[in-house]
């Protein structure tokens, strides 16, 4: 029976468990219309907003009363809402919004592909790659709203990751700091923020450093310390700095291009230098993590996966690291603590003994 209780074991528990996926395409058209904006400065009816937003009034408010059910806006008298504590976080203007995650994760790009996850459980391939005809990084390669999506989804994401990070770890003895496909930047920006002796490079995909620079956290304090550096990582990482970053990389990629972004690495990284991973570490038998989560949005998504931190030592050490420590991370200020202990950061130090080969 593993996690499950005998309470929640029932016909109707499981029916219900399907209902998520209302609530996720309720919370991104919520998200996308901007409504949690609409109601910052207090309560409005949904024939107002309806009228703001040039949307049908009755559909509306069947779907606010919906999520008001859920915790997300709140009722206060018929067809009157306001913000909730939990829709808060859905304005735009908040630090620790999550607005833009929510978007990305209510768009065709991608929400289609889990309706081809039986595709993926089949061939072990991609469904996303069935459905939009290219993986993913080429479709937003290709689609520039795409692209920008994206970008803004993982920097809400880091927004919440940032503080622990920086707690968690002394960044600022390395000197040189490279984030490798630090997507806009905000992780980096707020490390060389909390450590003024640090310089960093960002190093990124052309498209994505040209929306990064248009980053306001790009403040003008921190541009005379950073540097933005095109990359391919399958091609190379640029050399030149002592620490390397990794966050959300390797797990988007299977064994064997995980190998060749760490063997690149590895030809960057010099040998009193250090490379560092921010990844989940699956683990917890019939328990529910978000590690286990992402898991299959990368199978369905990318073709990548969660490892566990064996997963991680034997990866590592076949491109010529060695796992040395694992750092737990503790919750930003904006997150509850429930991953704490999943994503710890990983350091690794480059294993000069190695003799290491291409596959
Ligand atoms: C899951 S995102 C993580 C971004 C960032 N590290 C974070 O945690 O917010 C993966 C990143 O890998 C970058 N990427 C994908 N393919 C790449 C390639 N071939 N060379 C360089 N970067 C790449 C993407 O542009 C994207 O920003």
């Amino acid at each position: 029976m593993g996690a499950q209780s005998t309470s929640t074991a029932t016909p109707l528990h499981l029916f219900r468990m399907t209902d998520g996926l209302i609530v996720h395409q309720a919370l991104s058209a919520a998200a996308k219309l901007g409504i949690a904006d609409l109601l910052k400065d207090g309560v409005r009816s949904t024939t107002d907003l309806a009228a703001t937003l040039e949307v049908n009034d009755d559909a509306l408010y069947r779907t606010l009363r919906f999520l008001a059910g859920q915790g997300v806006f709140h009722e206060t008298a018929p067809r009157m809402f306001v913000n909730s504590a939990l829709s808060q976080w859905l304005r735009s203007d908040v630090p620790g919004s999550v607005r833009s995650v929510l978007i990305y994760r209510g768009s065709p790009f991608y929400f289609s592909p889990f309706g081809d996850l039986l595709y993926s459980i089949q061939t072990g391939a991609p469904a996303l790659e069935k459905t939009h005809g290219v993986t993913g990084f080429e479709y937003m390669r290709r689609n520039r709203d795409e692209g920008d999506m994206f970008d803004n989804a993982m920097t809400d994401v880091s927004m919440l990751w940032a503080p622990g990070i920086v707690a968690a770890y002394d960044f600022g003895r390395w000197g040189w700091l490279m984030d490798v496909a630090g997507g806009n930047g905000l992780l980096l920006a707020t490390i060389l923020r909390a450590h003024p002796a640090l310089r960093g490079v960002l190093a990124e995909q052309p498209a994505v450093l040209e929306r990064a620079r248009q980053r306001e956290f790009w403040s003008p304090d921190l541009t005379g310390r950073v540097r933005f550096e095109p990359m391919d990582f399958f091609e190379a990482v640029p050399p030149g700095c002592r620490a390397y970053l990794m966050k959300n990389i390797i797990h988007d990629w299977d064994d064997e291009r995980a190998r060749r972004i760490l063997l690149n690495c590895r030809r960057a990284v010099p040998d009193d230098g250090v490379l560092l991973l921010v990844e989940y570490c699956l683990g917890g038998e019939n328990t529910p993590t978000v590690g286990k989560t992402v898991d299959v949005v990368m199978l369905t998504m990318t073709g990548g996966k969660e490892r566990t931190v064996r997963e991680h030592r034997e990866l590592l050490t076949s491109a010529g690291f060695s796992l040395n420590e694992t750092v737990p991370l503790f919750a930003g200020c904006h997150d509850s603590g429930s991953e704490t202990g999943v994503r710890p950061l990983l350091t690794a130090a480059p294993n000069r003994a190695a003799t290491v080969t291409e596959r």
